[in-house]
């Protein structure tokens, strides 16, 4: 018989999830006024609200903690961490932030300024509102196939050449800071780049001789994707392919959150001795002094073997074909989700499922309610309310997918977790029909409005 493919790891330390009824829910989420974001975590059976710094840990990351080493300035932390990030990314200088959106508020702050035009493909949330934030504009330039969730094209998260050089072509260098690439690309659905475009972006940004940088939280699982889909890199190791994808970026920022595998964390890395020293004021000024940027010498300790077990092979097996494994069940029950899969996550097309309401009730928004009240799972909205409104005309911003992402936590959940998630699904699927009505918003932020939005039923 053919031996079945099985984790990589086993379980040494484990936690107990409260498996709550029906009744219950239907009463938590009311008091969450609707915003799941509002849950206690102990009112959740199954958690997918996200894969960032939800991983569990590894005996050895653990370990290290012990070793951290506290020191105000110049730790050993800081240099196993400098050195963990010479060895894999090629960059000599690097500050250490607590997490992806302080890297990019550091960068941001020497960088981007009133005007600007930030292109790229699809700018994460955090990274569209730092550079709105600072009255620049990012400017999505995502292969047309990202937009359509039945497209079965390899790599959605590439950057369409034609739409970036239409950018680059027609505004004043002086105007474009860096062109960012985010790998994978999570919000056109954890979609990976290929080596080739990567190339393709960097000699285009060379030519008009502008930075780029790479939006790195996850990665090693698009080297993984890289190294699974991408003719001539099959016999390649994760680690070359890790090194290749680099040489085509200037700089990066990264959520260690995601494939680093530590519950906080993050840096930037820079080749530019000069960019390192600007950036290192504001480093003090929000994040703590250079050699620790907001983290402990334990966090730096765990964040360096961390980014060495994020790029083992067999560990990015087991974590991308469990995604699969949830993607293929819902596929089975006839579920609409975005194919190909994501790395990190399951996206169910909320537009596609909930036919009976209108965009402007918040599908996504709808279906994550429904599927909490269904099995205690939580998934997250991507689409109508975290899209924001405009900025200048203050209307809803209505993307091109309404999604609901259900991120799985690294190292955490069993394929079990995964049949359960898949059931909920499927159950709310079937009573599609009797879903009528959506959402309506009580109170919202001005920007990042889905973190604290109140919302109550139609
Ligand atoms: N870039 C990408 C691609 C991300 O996915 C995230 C975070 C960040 C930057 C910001 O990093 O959270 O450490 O400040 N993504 C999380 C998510 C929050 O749920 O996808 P952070």
């Amino acid at each position: 018989m053919k031996l079945p493919f099985s984790e990589s790891f086993r379980i040494k330390a484990v936690e107990t999830i409260y498996r709550s009824t029906r009744e219950e829910r239907e009463k938590w989420i009311r008091d969450a006024k609707f915003n799941l974001f509002n849950l206690k975590s102990n009112q959740v059976f199954i958690d997918l609200l996200t894969d960032s710094g939800t991983g569990a840990m590894s005996d050895k990351q653990w370990s290290e903690l012990m070793l951290g080493d506290e020191s105000y300035a110049g730790a050993s932390s800081y240099y196993k961490m400098k050195d963990t990030i010479k060895d894999l990314f090629g960059y000599d200088y690097f500050l250490p932030t607590h997490q992806g959106r302080a890297a990019e508020n550091v960068l941001f702050s020497v960088l981007v300024k009133e005007g600007d035009l930030v292109p790229g493909n699809t700018h994460f949330d955090t990274t569209k509102v730092h550079i709105e934030y600072r009255k620049a504009l990012p400017i999505d330039c995502t292969v047309n196939e990202a937009f359509d969730s039945s497209n079965n094209h390899t790599f959605k998260g590439n950057v369409d050449l034609q739409k970036l050089e239409d950018v680059l072509k027609n505004n004043p260098k002086s105007k474009i800071p860096f062109i960012i690439v985010t790998v994978t690309c999570n919000s056109s659905g954890g979609q990976p780049v290929s080596m080739q475009n990567l190339k393709d972006v960097y000699s285009m940004a060379k030519k008009y001789d502008i930075s780029v940088l790479f939006d790195s939280a996850r990665f090693a699982e698009n080297a993984y994707y890289i190294k699974t889909l991408e003719k001539g890199y099959e016999d390649k190791a994760v680690k070359e392919i890790v090194s290749e994808m680099f040489l085509y970026a200037d700089m990066m920022t990264m959520s260690s959150k995601k494939d680093a595998i530590v519950n906080m964390g993050g840096f930037i890395g820079f080749h530019s001795e000069d960019l390192f020293k600007k950036a290192s004021v504001f480093n003090i000024m929000y994040e703590g002094y250079i050699t620790y940027g907001g983290l402990s010498g334990r966090d730096m300790n765990a964040l360096a073997q961390g980014l060495k077990e994020g790029i083992e092979f067999d560990y990015l097996e087991t974590r991308i074909k469990q995604v699969a494994y949830l993607g293929q069940k819902l596929l089975d029950y006839g579920v609409p989700v975005l194919v190909p899969f994501g790395g990190h996550a399951i996206f169910v097309d909320a537009t596609r499922f909930l036919q009976n309401i209108p965009k402007e009730e918040f599908q996504a928004q709808t279906l994550s309610i429904e599927l909490y009240l269904e099995g205690g799972v939580r998934g997250v909205e991507i689409g109508t309310l975290l899209a924001d409104r405009d900025p200048l005309t203050r209307e809803n911003r209505y993307p091109d997918l309404e999604l609901m992402r259900l991120a799985i936590p690294r190292r955490v959940y069993t394929n079990n977790h995964m049949d359960y998630v898949a059931a909920a699904v499927s159950n709310v699927y079937d009573r599609r029909n009797t879903i009528n009505k959506g959402m309506k918003i009580l109170y919202e932020a001005p920007i990042m409005r889905h973190f604290t939005i109140e919302l109550e039923r139609c």
